[in-house]
């Protein structure tokens, strides 16, 4: 598709650098919005990878000078040519399925720069990992611990791993995002993790590398980082004073955006921050990982959807969209806000709407109260949905899933065909 040609300086729309509104029209980096889903339909999720680059950059300069890897955490958009462009950019992977194990190695990615997390890995799992030659299982119970020492024996193999710590500290977050108090399934507790590496070591299938902690997401304060660094340092003091050397500190990830005015801190000036207080600790040599997954791509995301009818209504005004909470579960999930922007901006006075989708369940709302000049036929762009999206949409009502569009400059390419009804009752059979 050729590029539309640009009339006047592009405006920003606050927090999201890489989308601008151009005379009344949104763009993402040199892309008209509009002509986007006039060429591949609505629901449309659209990506900017300057954007992305750019989250990204802010990390790599926070680590600059230092041994560090980026581990992505791919559960937030696991899209084939997103992993790609952050392997790549030299990013490691996060994962949390042999699924997700498979996805990068068909986008290229290393399989020795995978670090594996999640409470219930699988026996196959762990086989098809060490097969593959991963970096590193983070553990997060003493079973399974015994589970992967067993494996990897039985593979011929020693499993290379770290031990996911609750560091009990409150991230302040949604309680569903919230994973590092004590009532949390993950990881191993902060009174066990003694304990715990004193297994590890003396398992003969095992070999112990790091040390993790992952405290929640969607965090726009930076206290409970350091908390939580405080508490792992006190831990890995306590683990090497055992003769065990840890030779990777994994810190996770969780950095929040701005989704509605939220002021999380800038990647680099966190990790300033966080570096200045492990060097005053004598840990700042040490290999360093994080794994960032929504502040690396959230807000390089829109969901393009067309309004289908307005519903008028005694309490409230509807404004009936084409993209539903199949598409965008997050309001639904955890009640969270996304800006919503026409992609044209028209001049008639606006009415207050709850934008919703067409599934059957009341929860399937995408805003409540937006203020919005739309008619039938007009398309906005529902904001921040890089991340946790399309990675958690469902074909639920028998919807097929958005397609997807990456741009670059004035280039936009189709990354993820739309699904076919045919693609959703592939693997489906009848009875007799
Ligand atoms: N590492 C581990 C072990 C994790 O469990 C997670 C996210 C991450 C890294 C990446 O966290 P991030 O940097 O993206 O905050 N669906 C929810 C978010 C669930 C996060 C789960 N774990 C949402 O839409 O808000």
């Amino acid at each position: 598709m050729s590029p539309s040609p640009m009339t006047s300086a592009p405006r920003a729309l606050p927090g999201h650098p890489h989308l601008a509104r151009r005379d009344t029209d949104l763009w993402l980096e040199g892309v008209r919005l509009d002509d986007l889903a006039r060429a591949h339909g609505t629901p449309l999720f659209v990506y900017s990878k300057a954007a992305m680059l750019s989250a990204l950059g802010a990390y790599q300069r926070g680590f600059a000078g230092r041994q560090a890897t980026i581990h992505y955490a791919m559960k937030a958009n696991s899209s084939l040519a997103i992993l790609q462009l952050f392997a790549r950019a030299g990013c490691g992977f996060d994962i949390v399925s042999g699924g997700e194990l498979e996805r990068v190695l068909a986008a290229g990615g290393q399989a020795a720069k995978v670090i594996f997390s999640g409470v219930g890995k699988t026996r196959a799992e762990m086989r098809r990992a060490l097969e593959a030659g991963i970096g590193c299982f983070n553990v997060e119970s003493e079973s399974e611990l015994e589970v992967l020492s067993e494996v990897a024996l039985a593979c011929g193999q020693i499993a290379p791993v770290s031990i996911r710590v609750n560091p009990n500290v409150d991230a302040k977050t949604h309680p569903y995002i919230s994973t590092g108090l004590k009532g949390n399934k993950f990881g191993v507790a902060h009174e066990r993790t003694l304990q715990t590496y004193q297994r590890a070591a003396s398992l003969p299938g095992l070999k112990v590398v790091g040390i993790d902690c992952h405290i929640g997401s969607q965090i726009t304060d930076g206290a409970p980082y350091l908390d939580a660094m405080d508490r792992v340092l006190e831990l890995v003091q306590a683990i090497e004073a055992q003769g065990i050397r840890l030779q990777h500190l994994d810190f996770g990830g969780g950095l929040g955006i701005d989704y509605n005015g939220d002021q999380p801190p800038a990647a680099d000036a966190l990790w300033a921050q966080l570096l200045a207080r492990l060097d005053a600790r004598g840990f700042g040599d040490r290999h360093l990982m994080v794994e960032p997954g929504r502040s690396l791509v959230g807000n390089a995301g829109v969901c393009l959807t067309e309004v289908l009818y307005l519903k008028p209504g005694e309490q409230r005004n509807f404004c009936i969209v084409d993209a539903a909470m199949n598409d965008l579960p997050r309001p639904a999930m955890y009640q969270a806000f996304h800006g919503i922007e026409p992609l044209q901006q028209g001049a008639s006075r606006t009415t207050r709407y709850d934008v919703v989708g067409p599934v059957c369940e009341s929860g399937d709302w995408l805003g409540r109260d937006r203020d919005l000049a739309v008619q039938p036929g007009d398309r906005l762009a529902v904001l921040s949905a890089g991340a946790y999206c399309m990675s958690m949409s469902s074909n639920y009502n028998t919807r097929g899933r958005a397609a997807e569009v990456l741009v670059d400059g004035d280039q936009a390419h189709l990354i993820r065909q739309r699904d076919s009804v045919a693609d959703q009752l592939r693997n489906e059979r009848l009875v007799g």
